[in-house]
């Protein structure tokens, strides 16, 4: 059996991302029918859909069974891969993040930047992330009663944050946030560098590739003047970074620096915009938070697990394979849902609920396994600090129109938050 195609279609389609419930069905019915199945959407060659929580914490766990870079990380058409592959000298992906890699080179490149990000490391930036926060929520109380969350708050501070942790100076951030939002909204007219509906794959392609030049361009200059001169920030870490006593390939770090500085806030916005979402439409959540700030880190994982920005990300099996019962053949692709791992039912009790104080909450919004997500306890700890300061201050709020979410299939979330509130 494989999945119907109305259903494939719908799990690869942006604008069903874009619409929530459309996606969220698609993905309760394959729960309850085909929980692992094969899929093949219009134009894609077919994969794996691994929709429940444990199938994909097993995959995860597996990493050398299944691969990362053998094939594209995200999902794509048979012509766009075509393209990438052209263009790229036969690999099938545009930039070579630790995303791409596999070991031994993953574990190499990863070692360069995770010590930096260890909770132990992070806690000597916690009062300064602290004072970005208030400068945030001071701004918002000078919009006065009304505000777009997302766009005047939740895009701004994880894009501060990431951009002070990297190394980049604050007037370069709207530059950061732009190519970001053109990087993960390719397929959003609103966002995109073309403007408009992007049916054309050469089109799509060639937006891409642009942003991702202007990003190495970007990141070429930093490279230089952090080899010259070292500071204490990730940008040196990088430009530093030796790999069996070598400097790191050109590509390596420039696609380094892209996911740090894409991944490490676009996500944590999304959370932050989806969070105060669900806090509107919960008024007795957001009472109990505000009584009861112990509950801060519970808030936190649940928006996590409500948002879930990272919607997929592929895999290659490396040879023949059993997966709960499946077959899986060498060379098999598949599409780790994480939106669907965190809403499976065997796992999460009433899952589509906003529960602040949901104990236990093992959602899979940061992957798992060797590639789990590298910038977990920062996001979570600006997160934390940021409601810590907001709640003591924020009275009242509830949604000033209707918010709308982005059109995407891969990283997204909420791109208008429309709140009216009361602050002191
Ligand atoms: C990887 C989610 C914030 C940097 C990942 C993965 C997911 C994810 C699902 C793939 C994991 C896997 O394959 O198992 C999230 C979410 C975030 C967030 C939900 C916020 C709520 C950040 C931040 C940074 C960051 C703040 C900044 C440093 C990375 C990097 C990787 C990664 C570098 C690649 C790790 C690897 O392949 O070894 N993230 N992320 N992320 N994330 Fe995050």
């Amino acid at each position: 059996m494989t999945i119907p195609t109305d259903i494939a279609n719908t799990i690869v389609d942006p604008t069903a991302y874009a619409d929530g419930d459309r996606v969220d069905r698609a993905f309760a019915q394959l729960r309850r029918e085909a929980p692992l199945e094969m899929a093949q959407p219009d134009g894609f060659d077919p994969f794996w859909v691994v929709t429940r929580h444990a199938d994909i914490l097993e995959v995860e766990r597996q990493n050398a069974l299944f691969h990362n870079g053998d094939r594209a990380t995200v999902v794509t058409t048979i012509e766009a891969d075509k393209k990438v592959r052209e263009m790229m000298g036969g690999s099938p992906h545009l930039v070579r993040s630790l995303v791409q890699m596999d070991n031994p080179d993953h574990f190499a490149y990863r070692k360069i930047t995770q010590g930096a990000l260890l909770p132990q490391n992070l806690r000597a930036l916690e009062a300064r992330i602290r004072e970005i926060a208030r400068g945030f929520i001071d701004r918002m109380a000078e919009h006065g009663d009304r505000c777009d969350f997302a766009r005047d708050v939740a895009f701004l501070y994880p894009l501060h944050v990431i951009m002070e942790v990297l190394g980049v100076p604050e007037a370069d951030e709207p530059r950061m946030l732009k190519l970001t939002q053109e990087l993960f909204g390719n397929a959003d007219p609103e966002l995109n560098r073309a403007g408009k509906s992007m049916t054309d794959v050469d089109e799509g392609i060639a937006s891409l590739q642009s942003v991702v030049m202007d990003f190495m361009m970007y990141f070429n200059a930093i490279t230089e003047d952090r080899r010259a001169k070292p500071r204490e920030d990730l940008a040196s870490l990088i430009a530093n970074g030796k790999i069996d006593g070598e400097p790191m390939g050109h590509l390596e770090a420039m696609s380094y620096y892209i996911i740090a500085a894409t991944a490490g806030h676009d996500t944590t916005s999304s959370t932050t915009a989806g969070a105060l979402w669900a806090l509107a439409e919960n008024p007795d959540q957001f009472a109990r938070v505000k009584a009861d700030p112990s509950l801060i880190p519970g808030l936190v994982e649940e928006s996590i697990r409500w948002v879930t920005p990272v919607k997929h990300f592929m895999r290659t099996a490396t040879a023949d394979a059993e997966l709960a019962g499946r077959k899986i053949a060498k060379g098999d692709w598949m599409m780790l849902s994480y939106p669907s791992g965190n809403r499976d039912e065997a796992v999460f009790e009433d899952p589509f609920t906003f529960r602040a104080d949901r104990t236990p909450n093992k959602h899979v919004a940061f992957g798992y396994g060797a590639h789990v997500c590298l910038g977990q306890h920062l996001a979570r700890m600006e997160m934390r600090v940021l409601w810590e300061e907001l709640l003591a201050r924020l009275d009242k709020v509830e949604l000033d129109g209707t918010p709308t979410r982005m059109v995407a299939n891969f990283v997204c979330g909420p791109k208008s938050v429309p709140i009216r509130f009361k602050m002191h």
